[in-house]
């Protein structure tokens, strides 16, 4: 699998493998007899020249390029490529023979990209998540406990000299209170449904659909399979990416109805959210600050399942995520 190049005393070619060919686009005969920097970017030529000297001079025999820094080859078509590459020296009657191993990992260093990518997005997706959390926390609690203190003032000063106020100021208070109460309950819900630990998932959809229906009045019809027994972190991926398509639907669709779905088939858990709204185009470029798609295809990949968007502009929108589940989860074993 890996290119194997040989060069003389001179660097001139002498030795290239099939698989060199494979890797660089060239074949063996337009390549024997030619200096072997004609295999790297231009860039780099004068640089290899001085490093193959100086490999020659310390008589180390053999040496590793490119681990920490990436190296790059060229094709004939004028493409570079990252590569790995080691090089080693022997003597021979002729004079010494200089043969390098290159191996290509232009699918490694994606790999690697594709992760930091995910890994930037993940953290932004949290963030996103913290600061939400503190928005409602400020805007719901802090404001309310604010008006509250200022009210236990008013009562501590005036309470003896006018009690029939007071009464009606610690009414409004108790007001307030069971607004902060309920509010709590809605940020701590959203944070982490209780239901969700108390009762199971299946449960915890019906709650999600039950409160998306109060706030948006739009019907939310439910189809799970309430045998469903599965172990964490199976229900809370499921949870959260049923909860963000939901907001998704509320948010965008313009909806009458929604559908969701949640089921285990052959050994998968397999979900849906579907709404008759606007739709949208998947293939169009998502607005930077968009991350809840970003989310479900995170948590779906982390479980190494898939995500599939169907939509287009006015024909609804449908959310399709499968994940493979471990054998215990699949046979519906409770845990
Ligand atoms: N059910 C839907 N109906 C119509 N458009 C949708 C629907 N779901 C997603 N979209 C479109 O896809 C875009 C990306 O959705 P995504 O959930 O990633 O981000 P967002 O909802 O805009 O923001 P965030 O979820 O980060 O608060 C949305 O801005 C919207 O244009
Ligand atoms: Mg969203």
């Amino acid at each position: 699998m890996d290119a194997i190049i040989s060069m003389d005393e001179g660097g001139q070619i002498v030795l290239y493998n099939r698989a060199a060919e494979a890797t660089f686009g060239w074949p063996a005969s337009k390549v024997l007899g030619q200096p072997l920097s004609m295999l790297l970017p231009p860039r780099f030529r004068s640089g290899h020249d001085a490093h193959v000297k100086q490999f020659a001079a310390t008589g180390v025999t053999h040496r590793r390029k490119g681990e920490g820094v990436v190296l790059y080859g060229l094709r004939a078509d004028g493409a570079e490529f990252p590569m790995e590459a080691s090089i080693s020296q022997i003597d021979t009657d002729e004079g010494k023979v200089f043969s390098v191993i290159v191996r290509d990992v232009t699918d490694r260093v994606k790999a690697r990209q594709a992760l930091a990518r995910f890994a930037t997005e993940a953290s932004a997706i949290r963030e996103q998540e913290k600061s939400r959390v503190a928005r409602e926390l400020h805007d719901e609690l802090a404001q309310s406990l604010t008006a509250l203190k200022m009210d236990a003032s008013w009562l501590r000063d005036h309470v003896r000299e006018d009690p029939d106020a007071a009464v009606d100021k610690v009414v409004g208070m108790l007001g307030m209170l069971d607004a902060c109460v309920a509010a709590t309950r809605r940020i701590a819900a959203d944070l982490r449904p209780l239901v969700l630990d108390d009762l199971g998932l299946v449960p915890a959809i019906e709650w999600l659909a039950q409160s998306f229906t109060q706030r948006h009045g739009v019907p939310c019809a439910l189809d799970l399979d309430e045998s469903l027994a599965l172990q964490e972190p199976y229900p809370t991926a499921a949870f959260r990416i049923v909860q963000e398509s939901l907001a998704n639907v509320a948010k965008h669709a313009q909806a009458r109805r929604v559908d969701v779905r949640v089921a285990c088939e052959a050994g998968h858990l397999v979900m849906h959210v579907r709404d008759d709204g606007v739709g949208f185009d998947p293939q169009a470029a998502r607005k930077p600050d968009s991350l809840g798609l970003m989310g479900v295809r995170e948590r779906a990949q982390l479980l190494q399942g898939s995500v599939q968007i169907d939509a287009s502009p006015g024909a609804g929108t449908c959310v399709r995520v499968t994940i493979p589940l471990p054998r215990a989860s699949a046979g519906g074993l409770t845990p």
